[in-house]
């Protein structure tokens, strides 16, 4: 059975593998998924994934591929040899780019497609050619994905409700912009509880900040962890 604390994944969102492993190392016993991004990456490469594999722990490399088709197959072959459980692409590579990287799974590695990310709007959206709204631009994108056989696609929690309809159980839904009723928004603008987004349909939420900035990031964890539950 899937219980909340396996859909939830940290980001480590540090710039060291110290840093990062103090984290895993702290909340390895409530949590067990932890997503490892261009920022980590960048600074300490494959030894940063592994060192948190070594901790019986999951890793989620959002690394947003997107390159040629043949380039993206031998960065997915490279990520399934490292043991990653999870890898992000960008979904406007087109479909054979996508079909490439299903192509090259090895190691029940999950590959989740990026749609529009958070951060564009509809100005964005004209900026490099393209007229649709930011909604219809995400549903033609996950389409696209789902016909050449991604495993699942990163929304934002708004966005959760419409693909499950539109595709059922067909794919996992991963969630970012996720923020707990007690935290700060920040920077995110337009964001969910756990609880709202877990309710909605989302396999995976993705938090960073409201844990790792907190003082006591293993309450902060807890916390979620029973706002979710209760
Ligand atoms: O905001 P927070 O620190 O919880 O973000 C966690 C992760 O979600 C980050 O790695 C960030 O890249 C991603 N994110 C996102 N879309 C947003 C906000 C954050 O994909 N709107």
């Amino acid at each position: 059975m899937t219980t909340i604390a396996d859909k939830i994944i940290l980001a480590l969102d540090v710039p060291t593998k110290k840093e990062a492993l103090a984290l895993v190392d702290q909340l390895r016993e409530q949590i067990s998924f932890f997503k490892i991004g261009l920022q980590l990456y960048t600074a300490e490469g494959p030894e940063i994934v592994r060192a948190v594999l070594s901790k019986d722990a999951k890793v989620w490399l959002d690394l947003k591929l997107h390159d040629i088709p043949n380039t993206v197959a031998r960065a997915v072959e490279s990520a399934s040899n490292l043991g990653v459980n999870m890898l992000t692409i960008h979904l406007s590579g087109g479909s054979e780019m996508i079909r490439a990287a299903t192509a090259a799974r090895t190691n029940n590695i999950t590959i989740l497609g990026v749609t529009v990310l958070t951060s564009a709007n509809e100005q964005t959206l004209r900026e490099i050619g393209i007229a649709d709204r930011v909604a219809d631009q995400v549903l033609r994108l996950a389409k696209l994905g789902v016909e050449a056989e991604i495993d699942g696609i990163v929304a934002s929690p708004r966005e959760i409700k419409k693909l499950r309809t539109e595709f059922g159980n067909k794919i996992k839904i991963a969630v970012q912009g996720i923020r707990p009723s007690w935290a700060e928004p920040g920077d995110q603008k337009r964001f969910m509880t756990p609880r709202q987004a877990a309710e909605a349909g989302a396999d995976y939420l993705g938090i960073g900040r409201p844990i790792t900035t907190h003082p006591r990031p293993r309450e902060a964890l807890a916390k979620i962890l029973a706002e979710v539950t209760t």
